[in-house]
């Protein structure tokens, strides 16, 4: 089964769904860049190798690069999800990942993503704009921020009275399905990308 290292900033639910799932796939890395990230908690009760690799222990950005080039390597991680993972992955790690880098977003990218939209900023964007649908979405990490070809994403109707933090737990529900499933067809080879276009084969 491909190893897989899980990047996480915060409460780490969806680190748990991907553990609770049991899917073709060994979650063998947590690395956060949070030190109080309940990920790491989590990670240290089911026996997970886990990491903090951030500004509190390593200062300089090139060397926190550089930590967790051979953190990933150490472990010889062969596939990355980034779950809740608010720092941007250096070019030099996504590179090393081509197809094999994924990162869940809460909302139905193109809308609502990119630079400023993480976490509650998404949701409350969502909120302010008025739009009926939202969801989320698991794509494939590349350069960009948000920017890699799409593999999932699934939808939510948003109702009279949903405040930005209800919406955000109906996305997070989205996710909890959606993310252990499509690692598993990252892992499984079933996603093939063709003109920036992903094609997925049922196994
Ligand atoms: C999720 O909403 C995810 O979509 C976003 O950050 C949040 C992480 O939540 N990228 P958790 O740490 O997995 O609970």
């Amino acid at each position: 089964m491909k190893k897989v290292a899980v990047f996480i900033s915060g409460g780490g639910s969806n680190l748990q769904s991907l553990i609770d799932y049991e899917g073709k796939y060994e979650i063998s890395l947590v690395i956060s860049d949070k030190e109080e990230a309940y990920g790491l908690v989590r990670a240290q009760l089911y026996d997970i190798p886990s990491l903090y690799i951030g500004k509190k222990n390593t200062y300089d950005h090139e060397e926190r690069t550089q930590k967790i080039i051979q953190a990933l390597k150490n472990h010889e991680i062969q596939v990355v999800v980034l779950a809740g993972y608010l720092s941007i992955m250096p070019k030099e790690i996504t590179d090393l990942y081509p197809r094999n880098m994924i990162n869940i977003h809460p909302s139905l990218i193109p809308s609502f993503c990119g630079m400023g939209y993480y976490g509650e900023k998404v949701h409350q964007g969502v909120y302010d704009s008025g739009v009926k649908i939202t969801g989320a979405t698991v794509h494939f990490v590349d350069a960009g921020v948000d920017t890699g070809p799409i593999i999932c994403q699934e939808a939510v109707y948003l109702e009279e009275g949903d405040t930005p933090d209800l919406i955000g737990k109906k996305v997070l529900t989205l996710e909890h399905r959606m993310l252990p499933r499509a690692l598993e067809q990252v892992c499984c080879s079933r996603v093939s990308v063709k003109d920036g276009r992903t094609i997925i084969f049922q196994g």
